[in-house]
């Protein structure tokens, strides 16, 4: 039996489009902060005589869909371990239901280092990136401490790796529990095959990401937070250009953005960001974070977080 934990992440620049669908190649790199708070724990263990993955998830069998998921990477992991047992995974989530905080991410880095652990791979931090890549793209940055880059390019050049950063802090601000009607996965596929702006995103995004590692080894808070709100007002743009178009953010999402820019107007770091949900993330410097999310507070449920662990083993008592 295997256990690990890994941790939400929010990218700072994002990830948006797929370079190749099977082997979830992304057309540019992205840079994210792993998050201290919500983490997934999960344990594999080898079930010789099942004909099939298991998974159950938050204490539940978990639908088709998830298994089918869990299966594919497993298939992965299991072809390069020269091994053929099935497995049991067990995995849940401390984030509370409708924390807005996709758990995709952490799972599928939890799963990664808990099933090559199972089958008694010694896999480096590369590696497992880029097998929790196969589950979930973010996730390849989940198994990385504090703040990541994830590269494109080939299957063996498409992993992440921890960059030096200064210290940051994230309050999110939950605005609806509801679940997303169109997943990324689905959505990055429409708005590939009908943008008009999908090739600039991607170009966009290659410099972004550059830009983003030189501000985060020097230090600019200012330019690291700009840069986060661009890519994530850049992304929002190329989806919602989409045809048909797609609206994740609503009238509620846009009050956060505002409220980022109310708060700079009076000399504070804060930035804002948003995935592929109306949930907004605010970045701001550690030292500003309850301040920030006293200002919040008035919008969303708050939630404070600063840089946390990549995927780790945990103990289990005998
Ligand atoms: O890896 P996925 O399929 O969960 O896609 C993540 C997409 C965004 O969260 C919107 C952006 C990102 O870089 O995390």
């Amino acid at each position: 039996m295997s256990t690990a934990r890994a941790h939400p992440n929010i990218a700072l620049i994002k990830y948006w489009g797929k370079a190749d669908d099977e082997l979830m190649l992304p057309a540019a790199p992205s840079v994210s902060l792993t998050l201290d708070i919500f983490p997934t724990t999960t344990t594999a263990r080898l079930a010789p005589t099942a004909q099939r993955d298991r998974l159950i998830l938050n204490g539940q069998e978990a639908s088709e869909k998830a298994l089918s998921r869990v299966e594919r990477v497993l298939d992965v992991i299991r072809a390069q371990a020269g091994r053929s047992e099935k497995l049991l995974v067990i995995s849940d989530n401390e984030a509370p239901t409708g924390a807005g905080m996709a758990s995709s991410a952490s799972g599928f880095a939890a799963l990664a280092l808990a099933a090559t652990t199972e089958y008694g791979m010694d896999v480096n931090t590369a590696h497992l990136s880029r097998l929790a890549r196969r589950g979930s793209g973010s996730a390849s940055r989940s198994v990385i401490s504090g703040v990541a880059l994830w590269h494109a390019g080939t299957d063996e050049e498409s992993f992440a790796e921890e960059i030096p950063a200064p210290p940051l802090a994230m309050v999110s601000v939950v605005l609806n529990t509801a679940h997303k009607k169109i997943t990324s996965r689905e959505a990055m596929v429409t708005t590939r095959a009908t943008s008009p702006y999908y090739r600039g995103w991607v170009e966009s995004t290659r410099e972004m990401a550059a830009q983003m590692v030189e501000a985060c080894k020097a230090g600019d808070m200012q330019r690291i937070g700009e840069l986060t709100e661009l890519s994530a007002l850049r992304m929002h743009a190329l989806i919602m250009s989409s045809e048909p178009p797609i609206h994740y953010l609503t009238s509620a999402s846009w009050r956060v953005f505002e409220l980022a820019r109310t708060l700079r107007g009076v000399g504070l770091d804060v930035y804002a960001t948003a995935d592929a949900g109306p949930n907004v993330v605010l970045l701001t410097r550690p030292e500003l974070a309850a301040e920030v999310a006293r200002h919040a507070e008035a919008l969303g449920e708050v939630n404070i977080a600063h840089a946390g662990n990549g995927a780790y083993l945990v103990a289990e008592p005998e």
